[in-house]
């Protein structure tokens, strides 16, 4: 992969570099690289951030990458631009002296479904994920070791737009691939709520 710093982005250096954290941090639709700052700054607030904004425009809405209907992904776009997302992060670690970080993904919507394909194609990248009201990106051809990721889902049982199957069989394919993974459920919707943040939290503290 070549070394270049490939999307436009926020970089927030760590308030305490002992603690050797970075979070990649995915917006979903329509969201930037500012959007979910404030989130890492409840949930995880002594790491870097490392934040891009999606380089697909939809209406004038950022995303990661193109889709041809509601929950219908364009595979090929998908596969290009989790390989540039890949790029962007061997990059970025390199130009901010991030390489022996351990890497968090968290993500939203669309920005959890990318994190997602790139745990499924490049699983040495990621090691832990926060992935709030994700989708099945794809379903791998050959399996990736996941065996030293843990991974956070959180889902709500009234999304419109993330069915209750879809969740469990996410949550089913990481595992089937040794991800250590965990579901945690509200009644709300697709919307954030605090107790799925109360519950990030908890889950990025443990070691
Ligand atoms: C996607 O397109 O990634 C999902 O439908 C979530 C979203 O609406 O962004």
């Amino acid at each position: 992969m070549s070394e270049q710093l490939n999307f436009k982005h926020k970089y927030v250096p760590s308030s305490d570099p002992t603690k050797g954290k970075t979070v990649l941090l995915l917006h979903g639709t329509g969201g930037n690289e500012e959007s979910l700052i404030p989130i890492v700054e409840m949930v995880l607030p002594d790491a870097a951030i490392l934040s891009p904004r999606g380089q697909i425009m939809e209406n004038g809405m950022p995303r990661f990458f193109r889709r041809i209907a509601e929950g219908v992904f364009d595979l090929e776009d998908l596969k290009f631009q989790t390989q540039e997302l890949a790029i962007f992060i061997e990059a970025a670690s390199k130009t901010y002296g991030l390489e022996s970080n351990e890497v968090i993904a968290l993500g939203y919507s669309n920005g959890a479904n990318i994190a997602s394909s790139v745990m499924l194609t490049y699983p040495e990248l990621i090691s832990k994920a926060a992935l709030f009201h994700p989708m099945i990106p794809f379903v791998p051809e050959n399996p990736p070791d996941l065996s030293n990721t843990s991974i956070l889902i959180t889902a709500g049982t009234n999304d419109p737009i993330v069915s209750r199957e879809e969740t469990l069989e996410l949550n089913n394919m990481f595992q089937d691939y040794g991800a250590e993974v965990e579901i945690f459920w509200h009644d709300s919707g697709h919307n954030l709520t605090r107790e799925e943040l109360d519950k990030t939290k908890n889950f990025l503290s443990e070691s």
